[in-house]
């Protein structure tokens, strides 16, 4: 499946890298700054095809990932329209347009996908909604495509928040947790970068024992955590602390979406 990307900024470079690396052998892109695309060109220049404009993406690709933010979404869904055929595929992957806003403005299959930084790595989950127009047989062939730079993951569209929350905002809400018991580690006299090192492979082993080994978070905790020993003294402070932090922390972006959905309406 010929693969096109119609703005190549943080998201779109880093899915058009994904798929160059995932040996992907035809990648069609597009972005309205032309010296970001060249770059990735520069990088991958017998996969990639730069193109002049959305309609050259459209007319060479089956699968078309729009990546630009909401408010440039509506002059690309007016240059494209007549291009798209009924049996090409589109995906935004922006939360805020919906599945019927996408079907209404476009006639081919839609669907949505939230990335996530991890997708860099090809890892990490890409949250999937399909559109009416979708059958098994399209929803497959999407998950086939997607599974070559991650895993995907479909959900309701009514939920895109909270699931994105901890697969989408999950890295940087994790790594900011990692980074304060980094400043912890340092009060107590380890040295900043020595802490980030020895934390980060810790991370890896932890995922590796949940991938590899099989292990819950749960299970984690009981192996680690011998009853009256260090690990449960530290266990007791966490669990004494603030218990809302998190909830908290999806209220906060509810509420931004809510905001930011209210500003492009
Ligand atoms: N950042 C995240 O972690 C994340 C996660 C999931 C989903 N998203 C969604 O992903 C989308 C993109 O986010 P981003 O962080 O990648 O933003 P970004 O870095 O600003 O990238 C957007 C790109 O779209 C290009 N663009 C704008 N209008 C265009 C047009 N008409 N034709 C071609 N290219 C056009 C921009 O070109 P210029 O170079 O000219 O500006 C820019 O390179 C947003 O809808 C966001 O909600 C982001």
């Amino acid at each position: 499946m010929h693969i096109g990307i119609i703005g190549t900024g943080s998201m779109g470079g880093m899915l058009t890298t994904a798929f160059c690396e995932a040996g992907h052998e035809s990648v069609f892109i597009y972005n309205r700054t032309a010296s970001k695309a060249q770059l990735l060109k520069d990088t991958f220049p017998t996969v990639i095809t730069l193109c002049e404009n959305p309609i050259e993406v459209v007319s060479q690709s089956d699968l078309i990932f729009l990546c630009t933010k909401f408010t440039d979404l509506p002059p690309i869904f007016e240059s494209i329209r007549s291009t798209l055929q009924d049996n090409q595929y589109v995906i935004s992957i922006n939360s805020h347009i919906t599945l019927r806003d996408l079907e209404e403005s476009l006639s081919c299959k839609v669907a949505k996908v939230i990335p996530s930084i991890t997708q860099t790595a090809r890892s990490g989950i890409l949250l999937f909604m399909g559109g009416r127009r979708l059958n098994s047989h399209d929803e497959d062939a999407l998950f086939a495509i997607l599974r070559t730079i991650g895993i995907p993951y479909a959900i309701a569209e009514d939920m895109t928040r909270v699931y994105s929350d901890l697969t989408s905002c999950g890295p940087a809400f994790m790594a900011n947790l990692l980074l304060q018991y980094v400043q912890a580690a340092k009060q107590h006299g380890v040295e900043e970068d020595v802490a980030e090192q020895l934390i980060a492979s810790m991370m890896i082993g932890l995922g590796k024992l949940i991938t590899e080994k099989n292990m819950t978070l749960q299970d984690v905790v009981t192996r680690v955590s011998v009853p009256g020993g260090v690990t449960e003294a530290g266990l007791r402070v966490l669990q004494d602390a603030d218990q809302d932090v998190l909830l908290r922390v999806l209220s906060a972006t509810a509420q931004k979406q809510e905001e930011m959905a209210h500003k492009t309406t």
